[in-house]
């Protein structure tokens, strides 16, 4: 699947964002908590520089509650904090605008707001988040991606004071897997992928790791044997037929997308800790590797050059030898 950004918008986004940072105390990165690695995009950690960040997994009422904790456990450290959350929960919110103000204790006891940027990738929940925190309706929520506003200004609510427009990052798409599970969640637009293959990807993970749900949803008797059969299966009990009785597969793709995307199909969450680290181990030795290998290519091409020149002063010696001596043939220098 391939898909394309729009340099030109995430240039300007990434200049906007530079332009305010240095008047921010915290960064909020909303991230969703189905797919923690996938929505990242490592330009946050680039723009925000030292400024402490609060990483917010978003969503949390349609992720696993189990991969939620361990990737909690897993993305705090002494520099960030990381704590999931559901709109709807007034409490986390509550605790989230404690976070905010324990992180700048500077500006709480100078009696000044805490200033706070929202950023994130597409359709994660920035807006509904900047709205939650104020209050009351300041940015537009809606499920398409849009481009940062040029004019900036900071709202107060609650001794916190957050711009009125997220930082929006398109996502870095990291591989195949990030794609697809972008696409899936909802952060990809519609229009540059197609559901068939996002339903299949999607059949294929929830066969492996959410057999139940898959079942329970679409009251399939049996565990089918593969994404394809699941994607039939799922278009001939949902009536999305074409014609002369023949599945209409996108259809059926659209079905299970829907649920997926809207926590129909049960909670759930695509990435997990062990599997990230093993990503990023493989990723480590394959750098390794093609270190090695660029260090094996530098070794052998100055034993090529060496050969090369030991050759050149060899022949040399040989044309020397022969203008003084044309007999001797034995590269041994005569005795005159
Ligand atoms: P963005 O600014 O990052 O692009 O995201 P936005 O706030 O527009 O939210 C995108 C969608 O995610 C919205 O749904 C919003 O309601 C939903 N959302 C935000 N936070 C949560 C949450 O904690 N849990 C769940 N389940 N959904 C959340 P929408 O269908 O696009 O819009 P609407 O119908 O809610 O207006």
């Amino acid at each position: 699947m391939s898909i394309q950004w729009f340099p030109g918008h995430m240039h300007k986004a990434r200049k906007e964002i530079a332009k305010v940072i240095s008047q921010i105390d915290v960064v909020i990165e909303v991230l969703d908590a189905r797919l923690p690695q996938s929505s990242e995009n490592p330009l946050v950690q680039e723009l925000r520089g030292q400024k402490p960040v609060i990483k917010v997994l978003n969503k949390s009422d349609l992720a696993d509650a189990g991969r939620t904790r361990k990737w909690l456990k897993y993305l705090t450290t002494d520099s960030t904090h990381a704590m999931a959350l559901r709109m709807d929960q007034k409490q986390e919110l509550q605790q989230l605008v404690a976070l905010c103000k324990k992180t700048a204790p500077g500006r709480v006891t100078a009696d000044r707001p805490v200033r706070v940027m929202i950023m994130g990738i597409p359709n994660v929940g920035k807006s509904t988040l900047i709205n939650a925190l104020m209050g009351r309706k300041i940015a537009k929520v809606g499920n398409e991606p849009a481009v940062t506003k040029s004019q900036q200004r900071f709202v107060s609510h609650n001794g916190l004071a957050v711009f009125d427009t997220p930082g929006i990052l398109w996502p870095k798409i990291k591989d195949v897997d990030a794609s697809y599970r972008l696409a899936a969640s909802g952060a990809i637009r519609d229009t540059v992928v197609e559901y068939e293959d996002i339903a299949l990807y999607s059949l294929a993970f929830l066969i492996r790791d959410y057999p139940q749900l898959l079942q329970q949803r679409f009251k399939l008797a049996q565990l089918p044997a593969s994404a394809d059969e699941a994607l039939d299966e799922i278009g001939r009990r949902r009536g999305c037929l074409k014609s002369g009785g023949v599945i209409n597969r996108t259809k059926a793709g659209e079905i299970v997308i829907g649920d997926l995307r809207s926590g129909l199909i049960g909670r759930l969450s695509f990435e997990t800790v062990g599997e990230w680290v093993e990503k990023q181990r493989l990723a480590a030795e394959q750098l390794a590797d093609e270190e090695r290998q660029v260090e094996q290519f530098a070794a052998d091409k100055q034993r090529e050059e060496q050969q090369y020149i030991d050759q050149r002063d060899e022949q040399k010696r040989q044309q020397w030898l022969h203008s003084i001596d044309p007999q001797a043939d034995d590269g041994e220098p005569t005795d005159r």
